[in-house]
């Protein structure tokens, strides 16, 4: 990308951390504190990435590899980045994604155990996101198995069960769980950990104060 003026943040976490719920919630307090923003998920961020979307997080959850699925949300990243996330920024406006590059070490790489090389990973960064980078990452910590229970019963109710992941073992999503949290130590400056096993509310008001430090903003609650 050439120009950013606007600011991106992404939500990580495992499964049923609430993210898109506290995507939503950020979108209108900043609309309200005056700051046009944009929401957006990985993967599905885009048209073509629906399709994606549709391959990647349905049916069987051996019908392809960590390496294979690393391809396809890269795939699904580029896309995003080059039509909906950098036209954006370049704009001013600011880019809240439900999900980035993050997610794809978390699980790729962490949950499978590391049975693909970060070496790729990084690899694939370069030659689909170059240097480019989330301003701010807020990542959802919540216990595996109190998050899995609560994401599956969310599916219960959906005529398309995007339950790919959670089908897979505990260790995976133990293993993904203190991957992301060794990414956050790594790069305190980006990420911020928050405990996500709390009331919407509170953990929107969490959020908030943290956004507000970060980007030295006086943004208020609902
Ligand atoms: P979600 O919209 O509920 O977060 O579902 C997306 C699923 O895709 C979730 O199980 C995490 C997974 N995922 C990866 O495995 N790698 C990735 O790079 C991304 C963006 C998502």
């Amino acid at each position: 990308m050439t120009d950013r003026k606007g600011v991106f943040i992404t939500l990580e976490g495992g499964e049923g951390t609430g993210k898109s719920t506290q995507l939503k919630l950020l979108s209108q307090t900043l609309t309200e504190a005056g700051i046009a923003n944009i929401t957006t998920k990985e993967p599905g961020g885009t048209e073509i990435g629906q399709e994606l979307r549709r391959i990647l997080v349905t049916g069987d959850k051996d019908k392809c590899d960590a390496v294979a699925e690393a391809l396809l949300y890269y795939a699904d990243r580029r896309i995003h980045l080059t039509t909906k996330i950098w036209p954006a920024l370049e704009k001013g406006c600011w880019v809240l994604s439900d999900r980035f590059a993050d997610s794809t070490v978390a699980y790729q790489y962490y949950g499978y155990n590391k049975r693909i090389s970060q070496e790729m990973l990084d690899d694939l960064y370069r030659m689909s996101v170059g240097k480019f980078k989330p301003d701010m990452t807020i990542l959802l910590d919540i216990d595996p198995r109190i998050g899995l229970e609560r994401s599956l019963k969310k599916a219960q109710g959906m005529s398309v069960k995007e339950t790919r992941h959670e089908s897979r073992g505990i260790e995976f999503h133990n293993n993904l769980r203190a991957g992301y949290l060794e990414m956050a130590a790594r790069e305190p400056e980006r990420f911020v950990v928050l405990n996500a096993d709390k009331s919407i509310e509170d953990l929107h008001k969490d959020i908030v104060k943290n956004v507000s430090e970060r980007f030295g903003l006086s943004l208020c609650r609902k």
